[in-house]
């Protein structure tokens, strides 16, 4: 009791002196300096993540976000309506390289080692064998060419692409169907469901198609009240089960991408949230707040590399028919979407 009592009286006077402070600093024109300061202080770990992420990046022999960016531009090229003869030597040997190196070490998954080989392959066999690309060429035929991979996994003709027979009015219907839940049956989820879930999450448009972050699921309970209370804004229910979604900014070799992985993860949250809609189940978003206490805590419980942070966390599971639904009303088209706004 009385230590809550003193350390509620410390923090207390932690916060008061950093107002006075603040207004110090703000009456003799330092305040956004100030402000910097304590806003790096807070965001220190996701800084530290950038910065440990584009460094071992820009290190590395090998790595797999990188190769898979290389993959798609290479895919780019090959899809203009007039086909440069010569394209890519920048970067052709890096990509080959890449590949050997990832194979090699077994650190590329089979699906990312199949689609660069398949991209590869059409490159060699359209484009004009200049110097380097046919050192390249030599690299990719000597080393993997041979060791079988998907023939198929190349830019394709629009009239290929499925038709979908799913209506606004249906998309309509889930996305009213969808709200966020809080009161759950207390019936385990299971990770099959999790994985076909995230088989249409992950058809979400990333920077690069690079896809850096990992979404990691759990389902015992002991371990998701432990994890969903971290954050906060969750007092009062109980949750199954919860998808703790973490970027890595190993994927990124410039510190201007650092929202690339936030944007990336939560472009696919959204397919996963409608996906578990139409699997039975229901969710809810739980906001990650950058407070150095909380990143301490979940760094230690999820034991996570210093170039990976928590992105947000999803709590999920089948809803309880007795549960309550708030409304939450949404902004409408004419105040959100601001057509031809004026350019100054
Ligand atoms: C990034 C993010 C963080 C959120 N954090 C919380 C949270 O901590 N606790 C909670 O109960 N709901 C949380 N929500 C859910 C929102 O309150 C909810 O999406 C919003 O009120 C709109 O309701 P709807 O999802 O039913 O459309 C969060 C949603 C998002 C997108």
């Amino acid at each position: 009791m009385n230590m809550k009592f003193f350390s509620r009286a410390f923090f207390k006077a932690i916060a008061l002196v950093n107002k006075i402070s603040y207004r110090f600093f703000r009456l003799i024109g330092l305040g956004y300096f100030y402000w910097l300061i304590q806003t790096f202080f807070k965001l220190r770990f996701k800084i530290k993540a950038l910065y440990k992420g584009t460094e071992k990046n820009r290190k590395e022999k090998y790595n797999l976000y990188n190769f898979r960016r290389n993959i798609h531009r290479l895919e780019k090229g090959l899809s203009y309506a007039t086909l440069k003869p010569v394209f890519a030597e920048d970067y052709i040997g890096e990509t080959v390289n890449y590949l050997v190196e990832g194979e090699k070490s077994k650190a590329f998954d089979k699906g990312s080692i199949g689609w660069g080989k398949s991209v590869l392959n059409e490159y060699f066999s359209k484009v004009n064998h200049t110097n380097t690309i046919t050192r390249a060429f030599e690299s990719f035929e000597g080393t993997t060419r041979n060791n079988g991979f998907p023939k198929n996994e190349i830019p394709y003709d629009e009239a290929l692409r499925p038709s979908s027979d799913i209506t606004y009015e249906q998309l309509m219907e889930l996305s009213i169907r969808r709200r966020s839940v809080r009161h759950y049956k207390d019936v385990k989820v299971d990770e099959d469901v999790i994985k076909k879930a995230y088989e249409i999450a992950k058809l979400s448009p990333s920077a690069c198609n690079r896809q850096s972050f990992h979404y990691y699921f759990y389902n015992e309970q002991k371990v998701v009240d432990k994890l969903s209370q971290v954050p906060g804004g969750v007092a009062g229910y109980q949750i199954p089960a919860v998808v703790v979604m973490v970027g890595n900014y190993n994927g990124y070799f410039d510190e201007r991408d650092i929202n690339a992985p936030i944007i990336d993860a939560s472009l696919s949250a959204m397919s996963f949230l409608y996906a578990l809609e139409t699997l039975g189940l229901a969710s809810v978003c739980i906001n990650w707040p950058n407070l150095p206490d909380r990143e301490k805590k979940i760094r230690k419980i999820l034991d996570l590399k210093e170039h990976e942070f928590v992105i947000m966390m999803i709590g999920l599971g089948y809803p309880e028919a007795t549960g309550k639904i708030p409304y939450s009303q949404k902004r409408p088209a004419d105040e959100v979407v601001k057509v031809n706004a004026i350019l100054k």
